[in-house]
This record gives C-alpha cells, structure tokens and sequence, in this order.
C-alpha cells in the first residue's frame, strides 16, 4: 500500500481556510480516501488547552514563550494524533502546521528561522508535509474579511504591517520550496479556487492510485 499523505492548510487569518477545509473534505468523501482531519494549535487536550491560552487577548507572552508552546502543542499533535493515524495508513489533514511558526512567529513577531529550524527538526525529526495547500490573498482583503467575521483572538488584533510581513514569510517559503506547497489564489471566484484546490490534491495523489 502506499504511504498516507500528511497535508497542512495555511495562510493568513481570513486567508479562505474554513471554505477551502470544506472543498478538502468533499474531495476525500468523493474519493473514498480515509482521512483525518485536525488543527493547529490543537488537536489534543493539551494543544487546546494551549490554543485557549495563545489566541486568549488578556495573554501576556515572550515571543521565544509563544513559539516554545505551539512546538509543545505540536509534540503532543504529532504523538498522539498525527503519527498514529498516518502509520495506521490514514491520511491527515492539518488546518494549519509549523509553516504557521515560522511565518507568525518568525515572519510577523521576528523570531530568527534558523531558532524555529531547530525546533521544527528537534520535534519532527526529518517529517515534513508531503504538500501544503497555501492560501494567499493580498492583505488588505484578508484582514477586511476578519474585521467583518468576529472578534478577534490575539493574533488578529495585531497591525496590518505583522500581517504582511506574515504573508511575504509564507510566500517566501512557497518560492523556497515550490514541489511541496501550492499556492492557492484565494480571492478569485470560488469555482476557481476549488479547482486550483482540487488539482493540487490530484496532483499530491497520482501515484496512489497507480499502486
Ligand atoms: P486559526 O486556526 O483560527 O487560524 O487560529 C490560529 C492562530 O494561531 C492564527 O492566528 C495563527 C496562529 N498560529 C501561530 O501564530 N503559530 C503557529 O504555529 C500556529 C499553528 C498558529
């Protein structure tokens, strides 16, 4: 059988992802592919314990602290959650993963890559997702879709410089290395944007099928 594909979505906050994680779930319903579908910081009673407190305004935190608990979130997802499912032969679906360190924590708040490299290598050890969807939006657009949607958590509180220094990090990665990521332009009409979707899961799949 063929090894169970681990695939994150990221992107800004109002970057498109609950639309896009709903495309996602249909196109593994309608392939019939076992999936499980998780999120960052998350996915367990610790990361959400963790989210709680991250995303919580009244949080006072140090950029190493902030970054030190999404990697402690991010140990227990890959034990408990992560790795069992994709060595039982399941795919997993990550609403967001380290890419989102390195372009909130490094991008946005400054930490240096190299720091979150080592964490990244010391927590994962070589795993790294077969592909990401990234979308991408231009700033302003997202950060309007967030003012409009709800109240904002920490992260979406910040100035609109952070976010687009947050964007040009993902990008960056993307343009780093562009056979793992797909960058999804999220602000055309939603038939395209599904169908950019749905072509770079084809595409992450084509040699399941010829297994
Ligand atoms: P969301 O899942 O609703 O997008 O909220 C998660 C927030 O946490 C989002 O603003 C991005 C932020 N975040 C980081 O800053 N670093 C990380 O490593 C992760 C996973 C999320």
């Amino acid at each position: 059988m063929a090894r169970a594909r681990f695939i994150t979505l990221d992107g800004m906050d109002g970057a498109g992802k609950s639309t896009n994680l709903a495309v996602i779930k249909d196109w593994f319903e309608a392939n019939r592919l076992p999936v499980l579908f998780t999120r960052e910081p998350g996915g367990t009673a610790l990361g959400e314990a963790l989210r709680g407190l991250l995303l919580d305004p009244a949080t006072r935190c140090g950029l190493r602290s902030e970054t030190l608990l999404m990697f402690a979130a991010r140990q227990e997802h890959l034990a408990q959650v992560i790795l069992p499912a994709l060595q039982k032969g399941i795919h997993v679906v990550s609403d967001r993963f380290t890419d989102a360190t390195f372009a909130y924590q490094g991008g946005g708040r400054g930490v240096p890559a190299a720091d979150i490299e080592i964490l990244e290598n010391w927590v994962q050890g070589g795993l790294r997702p077969d592909l990401t969807l990234l979308l991408d939006v231009p700033t302003e657009i997202a950060i309007q879709r967030v003012a409009a949607v709800r109240e904002k958590d920490r992260f979406e509180q910040e100035e609109a410089a952070f976010f687009g220094r947050v964007r040009q990090a993902y990008l960056d990665r993307a343009a780093a290395a562009p056979e793992r990521y797909a960058v999804i332009r999220s602000d055309l009409p939603p038939e395209d944007v599904c169908r950019q979707v749905e072509q770079a899961l084809v595409q992450a799949f084509s040699d399941w099928w010829a297994v």
